[in-house]
């Protein structure tokens, strides 16, 4: 049977299940947390003075901590690129009925308010320079992402996977660090974001485990295919006005492996533990090639974390056009 053909048999399992599950791995609209709870409120007469107690609070903020937190939040801001792509995974129902594109619509709308959030913060803060931000943002929407997952379910599954693992680990370290500098309502934003990503995190590796249940030799090549061409971060082509692609992503991710907030490290950790969630270690009765796959994955892992331990942040300090002064 052809690849197209498989994929199409085990999403028509899947999506089922999916539909299914949404309400477990996603919270109700009506009783979730909103920007707006978390932000000063324009039509009250205690904006000015919140808005002055916003403003100290971002104060003490180092650069570094500023740049992570930007590029966060532009990252979250170009959900139209992730929305766009996960529409696209081939061997999915319609629109209206399908669990995948249901989950789409739905994952997008939580999703939604992270950017939100995290903009109106830097909007108000009086440290950055908003039409700069603005412009990296339309940029790293228009220039899109190349992830090399094809739109095959399986390897949009890993990396979602990957992703919001990934993701819950910064916000949740950029919250830590703004609470270590007194920022407490920042820590707080970062807190609630981060809670919402480990809610992300095991839906897709719910939907994945489900996979393996039905394919696990596909899912292993899969596996195996996706950590070879190695798992790149969706801001990757970020830019700054004038600079070349992916050269604001370098500064941004020097910074974030300065400050700890993400490490070669995390990566290690987080791909071991896609490996123990997975249960791969006692998957039975595989085909050769999947086998193989298994092997190659299992000492990759023990590679990259022997690697991971030498590699020294970058030093080289750089000034982004994002902040002021
Ligand atoms: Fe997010
Ligand atoms: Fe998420």
């Amino acid at each position: 049977m052809f690849i197209e053909e498989e994929r199409k048999e085990v999403m028509a399992y899947v999506e089922p299940i999916i539909r299914e599950k949404i309400d477990t791995f996603l919270t109700p609209i009506d009783t979730i947390w909103q920007p707006s709870d978390l932000l000063p409120d324009t039509s009250h007469d205690t904006f000015h003075s919140d808005l002055k107690e916003l403003q100290q609070g971002a104060e003490g903020l180092p650069y570094d901590l500023l740049v992570v937190l930007i590029g966060d939040t532009i990252t979250e801001e170009a959900l139209p690129t992730y929305s766009s792509w996960l529409s696209l995974v081939r061997g999915v129902g319609s629109y209206r009925e399908g669990g995948w594109m249901k989950w789409v619509r739905h994952w997008s709308a939580e999703e939604n308010r992270h950017g939100d959030l995290l903009n109106k913060y830097l909007y108000l803060c009086g440290r950055i320079n908003t039409r700069m931000v603005e412009v990296s943002t339309q940029y790293l929407i228009a220039d899109g992402f190349d992830l090399q997952t094809d739109h095959d379910p399986y390897r949009n599954f890993i990396y979602t996977s990957f992703q919001e693992l990934a993701t819950n680990i910064s916000h949740r370290r950029v919250g830590s660090l703004a609470k270590k500098h007194g920022d407490m309502r920042l820590s707080r934003m970062c807190g609630m974001i981060a809670s919402d990503e480990t809610r992300h995190a095991k839906a897709y590796k719910y939907f994945f485990s489900k996979i393996i249940e039905v394919d696990p030799n596909g899912a292993l090549v899969a596996l195996e295919d996706m950590m070879r061409k190695k798992i790149v971060m969706p801001a990757h082509f970020l830019r700054e006005l004038g600079g070349t692609t992916g050269k604001a992503f370098e500064h941004f991710s020097a910074a974030a492996q300065r400050l700890g907030v993400y490490t070669a490290a995390d990566y290690v950790a987080i791909f071991k533990d896609l490996l123990k969630e997975w249960r791969l270690e006692s998957l039975k009765h595989l085909s050769d090639e999947a086998e193989r796959s298994r092997d190659y994955l299992f000492n990759l892992a023990d590679r990259l974390a022997k690697v991971a331990d030498r590699i020294k942040a970058p030093s080289l300090e750089y000034q982004f056009s994002w902040i002021n002064g």
